[in-house]
């Protein structure tokens, strides 16, 4: 099934000098595309909207800090299982469960700091096309 996601390479990512890397891991697959890709620093504002189902988590506060804290990468993809398929190649949350050959599980070693955003489900990526890209909504 075709359907288009939401990815965020983290201020991590961008600091790090990673973005290419996991940029060319998604360009690679077989059949998705870049929709819109755009360097920004997020403001507090759009992350609220983001992250709003995490108010009030003990990690919600320092999260916003660190992704307000240089700039990010936003991009949308498109192309088939593009959902389910950029979470698996970002893998787990915690970089420590994240499997060999992820991009968490390659490069990341904490939770907060693990380098990409990717949309949970179609629901989540429309929702989340429409805080970082009003235009492409
Ligand atoms: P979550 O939506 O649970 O994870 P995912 O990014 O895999 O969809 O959490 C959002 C982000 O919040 C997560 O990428 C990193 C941060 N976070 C923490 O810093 N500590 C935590 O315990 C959790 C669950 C998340
Ligand atoms: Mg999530």
């Amino acid at each position: 099934m075709s359907q288009r996601t939401l990815v965020l390479l983290k201020p991590d990512a961008v600091q790090r000098g990673l973005a290419g890397e996991i940029i060319s891991r998604i360009e690679r697959k077989a059949g998705w595309r870049f929709a819109a890709m755009e360097l920004r620093t997020f403001d507090r504002a759009t992350l609220e909207q983001h992250y709003a189902e995490h108010v009030g988590r003990d990690f919600y506060e320092p999260l916003l800090a660190f992704m307000t804290s240089g700039p990010s990468i936003a991009l949308i993809v498109e192309g088939e299982n593009v959902v389910p398929g950029i979470r698996a190649l970002a893998g787990a949350t915690d970089p420590l469960a994240a499997g060999a050959g992820t991009i968490r599980g390659d490069y990341a070693t904490i939770t907060r700091e693990n380098l990409i955003h990717a949309s949970d489900s179609a629901e989540s990526a429309e929702r989340e096309i429409k805080i970082f890209f009003p235009a492409q909504a």
